[in-house]
């Protein structure tokens, strides 16, 4: 399909995804959001990928936040629906995938960029990155999950600090507050990412997938994460996957996964 503001290229079990308007910093608004979720879909779906890398073009930025053209007359009612829509669709969605997804935050991410990063499975940063939720600079909050996802990964006071002062932080401090994982000089982010997914691509990914639900069922209130993870582990013992790594394994063979 053709996307308007988003590329995605396939490459062996990979796909990168990148947001396309560099002009506007990369700016999330409708349209990207839409396409992302419809790129999402698809790259779930398609059984060669195992593991998707998401940046933005340029040198500058990941994404500079939601589109704030597109949302500064809106109504209560409005914002609302923006906020559900978008969590819906794009975030949560994302954080949900069966499918490792690496934020690649190569400039600037903030307000929903940040979100988007944080919505990924782990971040790896660019030095020249700058991460922050402005929001309450404009006289809102984040939308897009930021006052949950972001007290999860680098605790609750470094989140208040961080929301109310609307600051931005570097990839170093990013690095040391435990948002990104890595950081590498901007020539090699998507060499490091690249790497990541290769490594993630070699492993089971119907087992890597129960993974991504077990561990985010460690923050679900819904659910007790413990039970997800023993459901999740006899499951692992009917698929063919199993059978595979485990043969190989006794075969002193490298595995190759079939993936169902
Ligand atoms: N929404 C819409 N447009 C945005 C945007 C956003 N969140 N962030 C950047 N842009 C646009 C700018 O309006 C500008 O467009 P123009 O050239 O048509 O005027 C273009 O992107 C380049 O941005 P500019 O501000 O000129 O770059 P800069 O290097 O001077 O500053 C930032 C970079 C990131 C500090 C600055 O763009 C910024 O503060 N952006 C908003 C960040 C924010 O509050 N995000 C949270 C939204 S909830």
């Amino acid at each position: 399909m053709k996307h308007r503001n988003i590329l995605v290229k396939t490459t062996g079990h990979m796909a990168v995804v990148t947001i396309n308007r560099p002009n506007k910093l990369n700016a999330l608004n409708k349209e990207t959001i839409q396409e992302l979720h419809t790129a999402f879909v698809k790259l779930e779906k398609a059984k060669e990928v195992r593991a998707i890398i998401l940046t933005g073009s340029g040198e500058k930025a990941f994404v500079a936040g939601a589109d704030i053209l597109e949302f500064a007359g809106f109504s209560e009612k409005q914002g609302k629906k923006l906020a559900a829509k978008g969590q819906e669709i794009l975030f949560d969605f994302l954080e949900n995938l069966s499918k490792p997804v690496i934020a690649a935050v190569n400039g600037f991410a903030l307000g929903g960029g940040l979100e988007l990063a944080m919505a990924c499975h782990f971040r790896v940063a660019s030095e020249n990155a700058k991460m922050g939720l402005p929001e309450v600079s404009l006289g809102v909050i984040p939308g897009y999950g930021g006052t949950q996802r972001l007290p999860r990964l680098v605790g609750k006071g470094r989140a208040m600090e961080m929301i109310m002062t609307a600051g931005m932080i570097d990839a170093h401090k990013a690095l040391e507050y435990g948002l990104v994982n890595h950081v590498v000089p901007q020539e090699g982010l998507m060499d490091l990412c690249t790497q990541l997914a290769g490594r993630i691509s070699n492993n089971s990914p119907v087992a890597i997938g129960y993974a991504i639900k077990a561990i985010n069922d460690c923050f679900n209130n819904d659910v007790n994460g413990y039970t997800t993870e023993i459901e999740a582990f006899g499951q692992c013992f009917g698929t063919e996957d199993f059978k595979e790594g485990t043969s190989a394994f006794l075969e002193k063979r490298k595995a190759d996964f079939p993936g169902k």
